[in-house]
């Protein structure tokens, strides 16, 4: 995940990093996404501080001119262009308000992979988003959101949380590329939250690599957990609301992780309330796991020789870790 599509209108040029990288994106005037290397092969300059000609950028350093597959066409006062004069581009795609790119080989760009999220402009969803940037590597945050027994502790004042999330497990079931965690909350065998509970709730999300979470959470008359047995409930079990959130990890560089974030509701009146609160609680939670985890990376840094232990919840993150480790072995 790169932008939101809504960053890019007109002539933008949104200059971002990814995996180390400086790239920078802009809507060609087709409306596709172009994602081009923000470094100018002259004396290396950005070209975000450059200027759109049609689907072209000109670097405002010296006036080279690429297009939009990289070369370059324009070198002022030279009429021959070496082929080597370009820059690199990645292939970009966007889906759901959300911009993908992908930094790897461009042969082996495939458009199966990008994540079905639903997020801002999708039909039926009510839907805000931010971002938060964290001094941290991305795989601690993927620890912390394939282990919500953390919500117990760090998030005890924004959620409200009990110790429901510490003393139960959720069922997590290996997927080719995550895992997915589901679980009930329900509001007669315990107190999930501080808040009363008048509903039972169905948590579902896939956590997919690099750093995904596709999550479902429907709230459902009292009762429902049980009717469904505890299992997965039938798509036509009558629902109070439903909340959809889809978050992504992207590396930037070296423990620099960008967390982009929406929360959609279902469309349907009185909502936006239901929405706005909830976007005040994804920020004061967030800003909980962003202290903690930063703390962690810097004990860590500190020391870097000692070892991790892990226990009973951390069956999440350590398969999440294998499978991540798998595909990178496969692509190597
Ligand atoms: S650095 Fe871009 S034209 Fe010279
Ligand atoms: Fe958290």
């Amino acid at each position: 995940m790169a932008a939101w599509s809504s960053e890019l209108v007109g002539e933008a040029m949104m200059p971002r990093e990814v995996l180390g990288e400086p790239i920078v994106l802009y809507r060609a005037a087709d409306g596709s996404i172009v994602c081009m290397e923000d470094r100018c092969c002259h004396r290396l300059a950005p070209l975000s501080l450059g200027e759109r000609d049609g689907d072209a950028v000109r670097c405002l350093y010296h006036g080279f001119k690429f297009a939009r597959d990289g070369a370059c066409v324009e070198i002022p006062g030279q009429k021959t262009i070496p082929r080597s004069a370009c820059v690199q581009t990645y292939p970009a795609t966007e889906k759901g308000g959300w911009i993908w790119v992908w930094m790897g080989d461009p042969a082996r760009a495939n458009l199966d992979l990008v994540p079905p999220a639903i997020g801002p402009g999708d039909e039926g969803w009510l839907t805000d988003q931010s971002h938060l940037d964290y001094d941290a590597d991305y795989q601690l945050i993927n620890d912390n959101l394939t282990d919500f027994s953390h919500l117990s502790y760090v998030h005890r004042n924004s959620f409200g949380a009990t110790e429901f999330f510490a003393d139960t497990r959720p069922k997590v079931t290996r997927l080719d590329r995550g895992i997915r965690i589901q679980r009930w909350m329900t509001s007669d065998t315990s107190k999930v939250m501080e808040t009363a509970e008048t509903h039972d709730r169905f948590q579902t999300y896939d956590y997919l690599v690099p750093g995904i979470l596709l999550m479902r959470t429907t709230s459902y008359p009292a009762g429902a957990a049980q009717a469904s047995g505890h299992d997965e409930p039938a798509e036509d079990l009558p629902k109070l609301i439903e909340v959809f959130s889809s978050q992504a990890l992207t590396p930037i560089g070296a423990q620099k992780t960008r967390y982009y974030f929406s929360n959609s509701v279902n469309e349907a009146p009185g909502n936006e309330h239901a929405l706005a609160g909830l976007m005040a609680m994804t920020f004061a939670a967030f800003a909980e796991d962003k202290a903690m985890i930063e703390g962690q990376q810097r004990i860590i840094n500190a020391d870097p020789t000692r070892k991790e232990r892990l226990f009973g919840h951390d069956s999440g993150p350590v398969q999440m870790r294998r499978v991540i480790a798998e595909l990178i072995e496969a692509e190597q």
